[in-house]
C-alpha cells in the first residue's frame, strides 16, 4: 500500500454506528418489489446500446448495482480523509446515484469532520426519488447537521454538460459510477479534471467491468501518471481505481484489498467451481 492508501485505511471513524445504518438499508434492498425504470447506461459488458430503454428492475439488481459495505467503508474513509486534508468543508460530485447507498457513505465520511456538499446525478426519476427519500431519512436519523446534498435528474448527456459548463464551486472528490462506456468514462474524467482542486481525488468504479472500461482506466493511468493511481481489489481483480492528483508521478500503481483473505479465498473457490 502506498502512503495515501495506508493513511486512508488507517482513518479512524468516530461515529462508526452510522455505517451500520447504511448497511441495514443496503440489506433491505432485495425486498423492494420490482418496478420499471429507464435504463441509460449499458446493462451488460457487451451492451452497445446508446438509446435509453424501459426495463424492469428487481430489488436484488438494485443491491448488486450499489456499493457494498467494504467498498462503502473505503468511500467513507476517503471522504473523511479529504475533508481533513482540505482543512474544511468539501464538495463531492457523484455520477450515478442509483438508490443513494454510495451517497450515504460519502455523506457519512464528510460529516465526521468538517462536512460539505454532495451533488449527485441520476437519469431515472424513480431511482432518484428513492435515493432522495432514503438520504433525507439518513441525514435526519443520524443528525448529520454539517452536510447537504442535491440529486440532479436526467440523462448525463444533458445534466452533466450543463453542470460542467456552469461556473460552479470547485470539487474536492469525484466518484464516477454510471454509464460504464469507454468514451463516456474518459469524457467524464476529463470534465472532472477541469473542475477539481489540484490536490483532489477522482474515483472510478468498475474499472474491469468490460474491455472498454479496462482500456479507459489504462488510458487514465497513462495520462495521469501511473504512480498517481491506486486500485482497490474485490476478490482477484481491481474493482475501483483512484487518482490522487497530488501523488508522486513516478512510482508504481499501489493496491489495497477491499475484502479479507477469507472472503478472497471464498471468491476464488466460487470462481473455480463456476
Ligand atoms: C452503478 S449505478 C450507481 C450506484 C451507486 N453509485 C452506488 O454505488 O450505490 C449507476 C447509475 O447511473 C445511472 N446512469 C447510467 N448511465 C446514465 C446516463 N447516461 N444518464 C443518466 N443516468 C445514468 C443508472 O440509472 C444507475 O442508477
Amino acid at each position: 500500500m502506498n502512503s495515501k492508501l495506508r493513511e486512508i485505511d488507517r482513518m479512524v471513524i468516530p461515529k462508526k454506528h452510522i455505517l451500520k445504518n447504511i448497511k441495514y438499508v443496503y440489506n433491505q434492498l432485495p425486498s423492494i418489489p420490482s418496478f420499471e425504470i429507464v435504463s441509460f447506461g449499458p446493462s451488460t459488458p457487451n451492451d452497445q446500446r446508446i438509446e435509453p430503454k424501459k426495463t424492469t428492475i428487481t430489488g436484488l439488481k438494485l443491491q448488486r448495482a450499489s456499493t457494498n459495505a467494504s467498498q462503502g467503508l473505503w468511500l467513507t474513509k476517503l471522504a473523511l480523509w479529504t475533508t481533513q486534508k482540505m482543512g474544511g468543508k468539501i464538495n463531492i460530485l457523484e455520477i450515478g446515484t442509483c438508490v443513494g447507498i454510495s451517497g450515504m457513505y460519502l455523506l457519512s465520511g464528510m460529516s465526521q469532520l468538517h462536512g460539505g456538499r454532495l451533488i449527485s446525478f441520476e437519469g431515472d426519476p424513480t431511482l432518484a426519488n428513492l435515493a432522495q427519500k432514503r438520504m433525507n431519512e439518513f441525514i435526519a436519523k443520524n443528525q448529520l447537521t454539517n452536510v447537504e446534498f442535491e440529486i440532479i435528474i436526467g440523462s448525463f448527456d444533458k445534466t452533466l454538460k450543463k453542470y460542467f459548463d456552469a461556473d460552479s464551486d470547485i470539487l474536492h472528490l469525484a466518484f464516477i459510477d454510471g454509464n460504464h462506456r469507454q468514451e463516456a468514462t474518459l469524457q467524464y474524467h476529463e470534465a472532472v479534471r477541469n473542475k477539481i482542486h489540484k490536490n483532489g481525488v477522482i474515483v472510478h468504479d468498475d474499472i474491469n467491468w468490460s474491455p472498454g472500461m479496462a482500456q479507459a482506466w489504462v488510458h487514465i493511468q497513462q495520462v495521469e501518471g501511473i504512480g498517481k493511481t491506486a486500485e482497490l481489489y474485490l476478490g482477484n481483480r481491481a474493482s475501483r481505481g483512484i487518482v490522487f492528483l497530488d501523488a508522486a508521478p513516478n512510482s508504481r500503481v499501489e493496491i489495497a484489498h477491499l475484502d479479507g483473505w477469507l472472503e478472497r479465498l471464498a471468491r476464488r473457490v466460487k470462481f473455480a467451481i463456476k
